[in-house]
């Protein structure tokens, strides 16, 4: 039984913290001088290079159990003979000083041995990297106040442990939302490699062992001379922390003229002056970056050059990186995103067989330092999608899974959504591969086929923002990513509450309340963006971030529902539809083609069915999707409240940050909730059979107020705005007043009021009750003015439009309201942004619409 020490004593720490440290705070525990006898006095680290993980791991001892528990012990680097020591350092380094251990540990690479019964406390690893992640498992447990006796071996599930940052040469990030790079700036690699060094040690924290530091979508120029001393830089500050450097190859390079290198007429991958290029060139990285992890390419997929131009094969393509590599001890990580554009009229294309069809032939082509990375749906990071057959197709091939820690599409960090749940939905799937168990996680890990190489492969996309990756609790995913790729069997709210106590603190009802928010926060967004297996229903032909579910058809890309008045989903049956279902071994096949077996959250994913089709839970889809989509969203209204019972039992500056995302949530959730039931309501024509749809009582539409400087404007697409219609000024210069004459009994109302926050404006609105002002904001995301802990940004991927993305929600609550009274508010109109408005809701307490 692990006892948490000292947790009782635990209060919150009341200094303000910016989220840098993230679950590195070493946060002291109160009471922890008691504990001191029972510390260790002494750091033994057997290494005295301070580049080498060893070293590093002695100076993290030392400053976590001084920080945590004010204890000083003294770091040596060999023994000195002291009692009371924590010995850390490779087992071979341990044995050579000491001999043998009694009954030593069966470790792989990265493997450590963390012995905390004896006298001296073993810190063991096969490898020096294993040692540091030991080491930081000894200090998870300390900074939780856990002192419990182990004495346990941990080895990885897998090799590859990496992250991929989509960083552009220019300081931009793709699908980024936490700010610029910490690496790249105009053109090059940064001087100030701080930040840098400080993500090395978050990652090794959780067992990462290698960042590819560029987009997927590559620039050629990363292959510069000076920029390939500046990965030699990056190399240089992570190496202490066991992380290597990759890189995102762009696969023309040779012919792109980069600065420095010879340019080619061809790129052809059987070409011998391209081979001797790649060789060249790979040779010189090498020379600055002696341990380079390998490449990542993304080939013939989304624009990007391939082998396919010469007619040769992605396995072609592929080797020609791996033989160049081979001689380094490096491996390429070939992705399996390759996909053409389709036609939707094309009953039987299905951009989701895209990746068998390219990949299941060549299986055993590939160079045994190629591993195919996989994304973990067929289609692209969805709110839910199937596991990839390619995981059950390849068993020839070395197999990595590629997760989406940045929420690209679930929400963009400002809506929270713990994504450990999806992540095991696909981990733990069976593929019945030849009728036995086939595991994704198992596949991955290279036990099901008998690989040696695979693993994890996750797009985090920190940025300069000192929450790394945009929001304070969207840091429990890279947590989760981190100890998922370790061993991917933990449970998610246990790796969750892990994180919680590190992150923040151990007081019981913090833990309690966060995990709730968090493990309810999928299903929620599921529910209001996409549920039945529709995917995440945004604008897949702009921002990603809010609701425009007409973008998924009628397009090239293949996201298709195929819904029209009657029907909606896509029929991925053998039978009748594009045959993907046929893509799984036969057990799992014979599932999903039969709509009786098929789930009901995977229905439209492979079904093409009537609206009025029965589910498995009784419900008519239609049905489901009204009942669902409120249900999600008023879930995400009890997110807000929630956090607000942790008011004073964490520091405020990360209180107060995440509040103002909860309620942001709250008000989006139903943005969401409101596109997705009138554009399916008007598509099909059925109504709610609980008459919410379309029916706000306590909604005072702006159209409908008295204008003056205002018009009314209709609303593109037609479901992100209430009624259709928003109003806008009569021009972007000139000040506009709505007001209308309150009707309702009089009483105490939460006022909200739905707007549009635009990119390139910040308007100003101001709300009154009888000329005395209510509220007021500025529409630029960040909180009233007023308030005392602004200003926020929220950092999603802005739109320059009126439209489901910049639809907003702000409310004012506890209002005393009289019938009579006139309402009025004033919007100033600024930049290109009118100061649009979309209606006002006077909604009685408890009651949210
Ligand atoms: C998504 C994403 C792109 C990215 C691509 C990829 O489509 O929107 O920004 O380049 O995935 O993974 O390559």
């Amino acid at each position: 039984m692990i006892r948490f020490l000292a947790l009782s004593l635990c209060a919150s720490s009341a200094a303000a913290e910016s989220g840098l440290a993230a679950w590195l705070r070493y946060a002291p525990l109160q009471g922890g001088e008691s504990y001191h006898s029972s510390l260790p006095s002494h750091i033994v680290a057997l290494n005295t290079s301070s580049a080498s993980p060893v070293y590093v791991a002695g100076q993290e001892l030392q400053q976590g159990i001084q920080s945590i528990y004010g204890k000083q012990c003294n770091v040596h680097h060999s023994y000195d003979g002291a009692s009371s020591s924590i010995i850390v350092g490779t087992l071979d380094e341990y044995t050579k000083a000491y001999g043998s251990l009694s009954n030593p540990p069966n470790l792989i690479e990265d493997g450590y041995w963390l012995n905390t019964e004896g006298n001296t406390i073993q810190i063991l690893g096969k490898n020096e990297r294993g040692a540091l992640y030991g080491t930081f498992a000894y200090l998870s447990m300390l900074a939780q106040g856990n002192l419990t006796k182990v004495a346990y071996s941990s080895n990885p599930n897998a090799p590859v442990r990496w992250t991929n940052e989509w960083d552009n040469l220019d300081g931009s990030i793709e699908r980024g939302f936490a700010g610029n790079s910490n690496w790249f700036a105009n053109g090059v690699i940064v001087s100030n490699l701080t930040r840098t060094a400080e993500y090395a040690r978050l990652l090794a924290s959780i067992g990462i062992n290698a960042v590819v530091v560029n987009n997927v979508n590559a620039n050629a120029s990363l292959l510069t001379p000076q920029n390939i001393e500046g990965l030699g830089r990056i190399a240089d500050v992570m190496r202490p922390y066991g992380v290597q450097v990759g890189i995102s190859l762009y696969f023309s390079s040779p012919t792109s003229g980069v600065k420095g290198q010879a340019n080619l007429t061809t790129f052809d991958p059987l070409d011998e002056s391209v081979v001797a290029w790649w060789t060249n060139v790979t040779g010189q990285i090498y020379q600055q970056v002696p341990d380079m992890a390998g490449y990542l390419v993304k080939a013939n997929s989304e624009g990007q050059p391939g082998p396919l131009t010469y007619n040769r094969t992605l396995a072609q393509g592929a080797n020609l990186f791996a033989k160049a590599l081979q001689p380094h001890g490096g491996i390429v990580m070939f992705r399996a995103f390759v996909y053409n554009n389709l036609n939707e009229t094309d009953w039987y294309a299905d951009r989701a067989n895209a990746q068998i069809q390219f990949f299941k032939p060549l299986d055993g082509e590939f160079d045994s330092n190629v591993i195919i990375q996989i994304k973990y749906g067929p289609i692209d990071f969805q709110v839910r999608e199937p596991a990839s057959p390619l995981f059950a197709n390849i068993p020839k091939s070395n197999a990595a899974i590629e997760l989406q820690v940045t929420q690209e599409y679930l929400g963009q960090q400002c809506h929270l959504v713990y994504l450990a749940p999806l992540w095991k939905t696909i981990l733990d799937f069976d593929l019945r591969v030849d009728n036995e168990s086939s595991l994704v996680r198992d596949v991955v890990s290279g036990q099901r086929f008998n690989h040696s190489l695979g693993g994890y492969a996750g797009v985090v996309n920190v940025g300069t923002n000192d929450t790394w990756i945009g929001s304070h609790m969207a840091m429990s995913n890279l947590y989760a990513y981190g100890r998922l790729a370790w061993d991917p069997t933990l449970d998610s709210q246990y790796v969750l509450q892990e994180w919680i106590r590190l992150t923040f603190n151990a007081d019981q009802s913090v833990v309690n309340t966060m995990t709730q928010i968090s493990m309810e926060s999928w299903p929620a967004y599921e529910n209001y963006s996409g549920n039945l297996g529709e995917q995440t229903l945004t604008d897949i032909l702009y921002t990603h971030f809010g609701p425009n579910p007409q973008t998924q058809d009628n397009t090239v890309w293949g996201q298709w529902t195929r819904a029209d008045h009657t029907t909606i989903g896509m029929d991925r049956t053998v039978s009748n539809g594009t045959g993907f279902a046929g893509n799984y071994p036969p057990e799992i096949a014979a599932m999903y083609e039969n709509i009786a077996t098929t789930p009901d959250n995977l229905l439209l994913w492979f079904h093409h069915v009537n609206y009025t089709h029965l589910l498995h839970s009784g419900e008519t889809v239609i049905q489901d999707f009204y009942d669902q989509h409120y249900a999600g969203a008023a879930t995400a209204q009890t997110f807000a409240t929630m956090w607000e019972s942790l008011k004073g039992k964490i520091d405020d500056e990360r209180y107060y940050d995440q509040l103002f995302r909860q309620v942001y949530q709250a008000g989006h959730s139903l943005v969401w909730r409101d596109a997705i039931s009138n554009f399916y309501n008007n598509i099909s024509g059925i109504p709610d059979a609980a008459h919410r749809v379309g029916n706000h009582p306590y909604r005072i539409e702006a159209e409908s107020m008295q204008l003056d400087g205002y018009k009314p404007y209709t609303v593109i697409p037609f479901e992100a705005a209430s009624n259709y219609t928003a109003i806008v000024t009569s021009s972007n210069t000139t000040t506009g007043t709505a007001q209308t004459m309150i009707t309702c009994p009089s009483g105490t109302y939460d006022v909200a009021v739905n707007y549009f926050d635009q990119f390139g404006g910040h308007s100003h609105f101001v709300v009154s009750l009888n000329n005395v002002t209510i509220g007021e904001w500025t529409a630029n995301l960040k909180p009233w003015i007023g308030s005392s802990e602004g200003p926020r940004v929220l950092g999603h991927t802005p739109s320059i439009y009126i439209d489901g993305h910049s639809a907003t929600r702000i409310t004012f609550s506890n209002v005393t309201v009289a019938k009579g009274d006139m309402l009025k508010i004033v919007g100033t109109p600024n930049g290109i942004e009118p100061a649009p408005l979309d209606y006002v809701s006077l909604l009685p307490l408890g009651i949210v619409d």
